[in-house]
């Protein structure tokens, strides 16, 4: 076997070693998981909810309605407040809130019946859509978050 050979042999298990390594990184790098069935159907469903609960107000692009909806689809608020967004979805708001440095001062009403898997499925979809890439939002993560609403002034 002439050197280039076994050359050009090392190279490839190199390529795929690196290759590997490469896949192997990524998945550890806390990278969103996007490629589990379980995401895929949160984020279905989390569609479906989101057309029936909150594109009327924040419509289906979530871009939001001029002065009075806030947008989803590019949020600071969002980005900033993953809780509250958890909360409020089921509890409403009611504070003025300031998104992409524009004032919002109309009371959003809650959906209370929303379970805390439908949450997680909403959540899901709304921050894995648009300018959003977070990965599934776990019902359990959803579970402990919702404990600790304030709901006290609503
Ligand atoms: C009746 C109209 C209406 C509906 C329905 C509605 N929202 Fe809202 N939403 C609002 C308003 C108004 C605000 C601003 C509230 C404030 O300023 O206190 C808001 C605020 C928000 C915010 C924080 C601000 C932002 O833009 O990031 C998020 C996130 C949000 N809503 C998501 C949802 C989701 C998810 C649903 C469905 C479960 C929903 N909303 C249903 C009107 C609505």
């Amino acid at each position: 076997m002439s050197n280039a050979i076994i050359r050009l042999g090392l190279l490839g298990i190199g390529v795929a070693a690196f290759a590997f390594s490469l896949m192997a990184c990524s998945s550890n790098s806390g990278k969103p998981d996007t490629s589990s069935v379980k995401f895929t159907q949160y984020v279905v469903r989390g569609e479906e909810l989101y057309q029936k609960h909150c594109s009327n107000c924040h419509q289906k692009n979530g871009s939001g309605l001029g002065q009075v909806y806030p947008p989803l689809n590019t949020s600071d608020y969002m980005n900033q407040n993953f809780e509250k967004v958890l909360c409020l979805m089921k509890y409403g708001l009611k504070e003025p809130i300031t998104v992409n440095g524009k004032s919002y001062v109309q009371p959003m009403p809650g959906v209370v019946t929303l379970t805390d898997l439908e949450i997680a499925e909403i959540a899901t979809y709304i921050y894995n859509s648009w300018d959003h890439a977070q990965g599934i939002v776990d019902v359990t993560e959803v579970s402990s978050a919702i404990k600790n609403c304030v709901t006290a002034d609503q």
